[in-house]
C-alpha cells in the first residue's frame, strides 16, 4: 500500500473552473455579434483538424443557465470566463452591440446571485476581423482599440466583475499566431511575431489603465500568462543551460520583462536583432505597460525539454509537437531542439511534470517578491470513453484526469508551504470544448459535452473536484 499525503489548502483559497468564449459559446451568427479571426480561420480550408469550427462549440450561448447551475451544484466558487469581444463591439471600434452587452451582463448577474465569482478575461484570442484587417497585432493602433474595448467593459459591467484579466496567454497570440500560423490568423512571420507580442504588452498596459480610470485606482486588474518551464536535455552541458535560458528570453522575459521590471532584457533584444530592430517600441510605451498587476494569472499543463544543436544539425523528429513540417513558434531559436515529450503523456501529447508547477510558481515569488499568483488555468485531455452505469446513466470513469489534477494541486500546495502567494485554481475547464486547431477531439473537461444532443454529463473527476472544493483538502 502507498502512503497517502493529504493536503490542506488555505480557507481563502478559491477554487474555480475556466472556459473561454469562442471555445463553449457558439451562436457565431447570432445577437449582433461579427466575425472574429477565429471565424475566419476555422472557415479556412485545412486549418482546423477536420475544419472543425466554433459555430455550435457547447452552444453555452443558449444553455448558460444551465451551466451555471452545474456548477451551482458542483458548489465552485469562482469562474473564469472571457468576453467575446467581436460580441460585443462587432467591428472591434465603434459602437457597442447592446445585445451582446445584455448577455455579458446577464450572465455576471446570474453567476454573482449563484454566489459565484466571475473572473473576466477581456481577450481570449478572438480579435474582431475587421481589426485583422488593418493589420490585427501588428498594427500598433489594435492596442488602442483594445483600450477603448477595456474601457466600455469597465463601464458597462463594472460593477458585476471582481478581477479584470486583461490577456489570456499572449504567447499563443504572437507566436501561434503569427509565427507558427497554428492559430488564427495562421501568419508565420517571426518579425510580426515579435511586434505582436509589444503590441500585446501595450495592450494590457492602456486597458489596465483604462479600467482602473474607469473603476478607481484600486480596481484589482490581472493578465495570463502561459509561462514555460524549460530544462535542458543533459544540465551537465552548457550550452543545454544557454538554450533553456533563451527560451525563457523568448518565451516568458517577453512578457515579464515589460509587465514586470519595466524593461525588454537586452539579451532578447541582441538575440533577435537579425529579425527586427524593435523600432515599434515607441518612447513612454515601457511605462505604460508597466501597470500594478493586483494578480498574476498562471497558466501551466507541462514542460520542454532543449537541446543546443550543433552547427548545421537538423533537429530529430517533431521538434516538441509544433506539428510535422509547421514553422516553430520559437523565433531566434533554430539552433534549438525542443525535444519529443516523454511518457507519460496527455492526449495532447504533452508530457505530465507536476513538479514544474510547483518550480514555477515559487520561482515567481522569488523572482517578484511575494507577487499575488492565481493558477487560472490546469488541466487535461484524455482519450474519455463513456459507459453506461447500472441505470442507464452515461458516465465516465477519468481517472487519469483526477490524478493529474490532484498531482498538480499537490505541487500547488507545496508552493504554499514555501511561501509562494496563490490565491487560487482554476480546472481547464468546466466542459469539453473547441480546443482551437484540434477541435473537438481533445476533451479537458470535467464535465463531458455530448457534440450530437450537446447534453453536460458531470465525469468522475467533476463530482473529485466539487469534493475538494467543499473540504479545501486533496489527497496524493
Ligand atoms: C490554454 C488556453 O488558454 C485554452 O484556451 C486552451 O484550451 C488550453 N490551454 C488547453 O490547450
Amino acid at each position: 500500500m502507498t502512503e497517502s499525503t493529504e493536503r490542506r489548502f488555505p480557507e481563502n483559497f478559491v477554487w474555480g473552473s475556466a472556459t473561454a468564449a469562442y471555445q463553449i459559446e457558439g451562436a457565431v451568427n447570432e445577437g449582433g455579434r461579427g466575425p472574429s479571426i477565429w471565424d475566419t480561420y476555422c472557415h479556412t480550408p485545412g486549418r482546423t483538424r477536420n475544419g472543425e469550427t466554433g459555430d455550435v462549440a457547447a452552444d453555452h450561448y443558449h444553455r448558460w443557465r444551465e451551466d451555471i447551475a452545474l456548477m451551482k451544484e458542483l458548489g465552485l466558487q469562482a469562474y473564469r470566463l472571457s468576453i467575446s469581444w467581436s460580441r460585443v463591439q462587432p467591428g472591434g471600434t465603434g459602437p457597442l452591440n447592446p445585445e451582446g452587452v445584455r448577455f455579458y451582463r446577464d450572465l455576471l448577474d446570474a453567476l454573482l446571485e449563484a454566489g459565484i465569482e466571475p473572473v473576466v478575461t477581456l481577450y481570449h484570442w478572438d480579435l474582431p476581423q475587421e481589426l485583422q484587417d488593418t493589420g490585427g497585432w501588428v498594427n500598433r493602433e489594435t492596442a488602442y482599440a483594445f483600450a477603448e474595448y477595456a474601457r466600455h467593459m469597465a463601464r458597462e459591467l463594472g460593477t458585476r466583475v471582481t478581477t479584470w484579466t486583461t490577456l489570456n496567454e499572449p504567447w499563443c497570440s504572437a507566436y501561434l499566431g503569427y509565427a507558427s500560423g497554428v492559430h488564427a490568423p495562421g501568419h508565420t512571420d517571426p518579425a510580426e511575431a515579435l511586434a505582436a507580442a509589444h503590441h500585446l504588452n501595450l495592450a494590457h498596459g492602456l486597458a489596465a489603465s483604462a479600467i482602473r480610470d474607469e473603476l478607481g485606482d484600486d480596481t484589482p486588474v490581472s493578465i495570463t500568462l502561459n509561462l514555460h518551464v524549460t530544462r535542458p536535455a543533459d544540465a551537465e552541458r552548457a550550452a543545454d543551460l544557454e538554450a533553456a535560458h533563451r527560451v525563457d528570453l523568448v518565451g516568458n522575459h517577453i512578457f515579464l520583462g515589460p509587465l514586470l521590471d519595466g524593461s525588454y532584457p537586452t539579451a532578447l533584444l541582441d538575440l533577435t536583432r537579425h529579425i527586427t530592430d524593435w523600432s515599434f517600441v515607441q518612447t513612454g510605451d515601457l511605462a505604460l505597460i508597466r501597470q500594478r498587476i493586483d494578480v498574476l494569472g498562471v497558466n501551466y499543463y507541462s514542460t520542454n525539454y532543449v537541446r543546443q544543436l550543433a552547427p548545421g544539425e537538423e533537429p530529430s523528429g517533431d521538434s516538441g509537437g509544433h506539428g510535422a513540417g509547421a514553422a516553430s513558434p520559437w523565433v531566434a531559436l533554430d539552433d534549438v531542439e525542443f525535444l519529443p515529450s516523454e511518457p507519460p503523456l496527455t492526449a495532447m501529447g504533452w508530457n505530465i511534470e507536476p513538479e514544474g508547477l510547483h518550480e514555477l510558481l515559487t520561482a515567481l515569488d522569488n523572482a517578484y517578491d511575494g507577487l499575488p499568483l492565481m493558477v487560472t488555468e490546469n488541466g487535461a485531455a484524455f482519450e474519455d470513453e463513456p459507459t453506461t452505469d447500472a441505470q442507464g446513466r452515461v458516465v465516465v470513469h477519468d481517472e487519469q484526469r483526477i490524478d493529474y489534477i490532484a498531482r498538480h494541486l499537490d505541487a500547488v500546495a507545496q508552493a504554499i508551504e514555501d511561501g509562494a502567494d496563490v490565491r487560487g485554481y482554476f480546472v481547464w475547464s468546466l466542459m469539453d470544448n473547441f480546443e482551437w486547431a484540434r477541435g473537438y477531439s481533445k476533451r479537458f473537461g470535467i464535465v463531458r459535452v455530448d457534440y450530437d444532443t450537446l447534453e453536460r454529463i458531470p465525469k468522475d473527476s467533476a463530482r473529485w473536484y466539487a469534493e475538494v472544493v467543499r473540504t479545501g483538502i486533496v489527497r496524493v
